[in-house]
């Protein structure tokens, strides 16, 4: 990211999880509801383990805001680990008790996860060292600094939102999803699908993979609504907005692939079939019939939303295991279960609609500069005059 800059740090285990987020201008407005909704959205889901039971994770906020409005200086956000006090015996930072760190001691590792190629990287024996870091709890912290994200791109009219487009085989190959679509998404419903009528079977799958010590992967779309036009650039490649949105929806952990807009049916069909045409409005202006580049062309938002599927391969922790080694005697064994959700989809939105609003505001801010709101805004209020003026009045 060229203007902010985000630093999350906590194991899964441990006290719990930090977030500093530098970069974001004084005189934002702090939305607490915004912030407590998206964490417990994060925390929501049919298929998800135990441990969303034990936790109910709230935000504290240690610095970079006074009074519900910030300040300029880095965000400085903590959420609590409750599972903690289970774990601290395993995991305190300056005291262990040998006995319990064996009983714990991660030595078979998963396939698919982190364990092996993050021990050999970092020579631990005890794979624990490698998985508290590597898991998915990280992303409560990404959650809490997006939803700042969000509330800055809030105050230039953006919005987002995600839901489960397909699950398992469920949904897969359907239409791109399209704004209204999300907007029918019930954040209560048991997998928040975008089709409520693939719900149940979707349902019936989550629970046939539970029996079977299994686990499912899928997909999710997010878009975002209300984008300004112009955000990234086409000169250079890493200032193409596709590249780093597509970097940060890959970090979401256990995403392997992304799509932006239509892409994979574009990919397959000729060329009249896969771009959208450029039509007059009949009132000066233009529009865009449809949307199948997903907002972006040559890396740079053309006004259109953005639409990003991310596909997620299923949880790499099975409690029927897969076939693994043991480092203490490297021979074959079944890779070692450590509580586990069976899948973590709808969460996965929620995560990419965090990674795709710091990606925006980041580039909101690097196009408009500005150290306060009030510098940012009157800046947004000229580009938008501007660009209401291209490209002036006909030759
Ligand atoms: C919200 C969420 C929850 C996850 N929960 C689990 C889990 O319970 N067990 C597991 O093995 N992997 C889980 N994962 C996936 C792992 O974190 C991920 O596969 C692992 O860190 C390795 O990274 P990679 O798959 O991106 O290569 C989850 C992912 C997300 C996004």
């Amino acid at each position: 990211m060229k203007r902010l800059s985000l630093i999350t740090g906590g194991e899964s285990h441990g006290p719990g999880l930090t977030a500093t987020l530098t970069g974001m201008p004084a005189g934002l407005e702090v939305d607490y509801e915004l912030l407590r909704r998206d964490m417990a959205r994060r925390m929501h889901g049919y298929g998800r383990g135990n441990r969303m039971k034990i936790e109910s994770d709230e935000v504290e906020v240690h610095g970079g805001v006074r009074g519900a409005v910030t300040l300029g200086s880095p965000l400085v956000l903590w959420v609590a680990n409750r599972d903690y006090k289970n774990w601290q015996p395993m995991m305190d930072p300056v005291e262990t008790l040998p006995h319990r760190v064996e009983q714990r001691r991660v030595h078979q590792p998963r396939p698919g996860h982190t364990d092996l190629a993050g021990g050999l990287k970092y020579l631990h024996r005890d794979l624990r060292n490698v998985l508290e870091r590597a898991s998915a709890r990280e992303t409560a912290a990404r959650v809490a600094a997006g939803a700042f994200a969000k509330m800055l791109l809030r105050a230039v009219g953006c919005e987002l939102a995600s839901g489960v487009r397909s699950l398992g085989p469920v949904g897969l190959g359907g239409p791109v999803p399209t704004w209204q679509d999300l907007e029918q998404v019930d954040d209560r419903s048991p997998l928040r699908a975008i089709r409520r009528d693939l719900e149940p079977e979707m349902v019936r799958l989550v629970d046939r993979a539970k029996e079977e010590g299994e686990t499912l992967g899928g997909a999710v779309t997010v878009i975002a609504h209300g984008v300004p036009a112009g955000l990234g650039s086409h000169v250079q490649w890493d200032e193409k907005l596709d590249g780093r949105l597509a970097q940060a929806a890959l970090s979401v952990p256990a995403v392997k692939a992304v799509e932006i807009g239509a892409a994979l049916t574009a990919s397959a069909g000729f060329g009249s079939q896969a771009h959208d045409a450029i039509e007059p409005d009949g009132a000066g202006r233009w529009r865009r019939p449809t949307n199948r580049a997903g907002g972006l062309e040559g890396g740079v938002t053309n006004g259109e939303d953005l639409v990003l599927t991310l596909y997620k391969k299923p949880i790499a922790t099975l409690r029927k295991g897969l076939p693994s080694i043991d480092l203490d005697t490297l021979e074959a064994h079944e890779s070692q279960y450590e509580r586990s959700d069976v899948t973590a989809l709808p969460a996965a939105g929620v995560i990419g609609e965090a990674m795709v609003a710091l990606v925006l505001a980041d580039a909101l801010l690097d196009k408009l500069g500005g150290d306060s709101m009030s510098e940012v805004l009157a800046h947004w209020r000229q580009t938008l005059e501007l660009q209401e003026r291209w490209p002036g009045a006909p030759a």
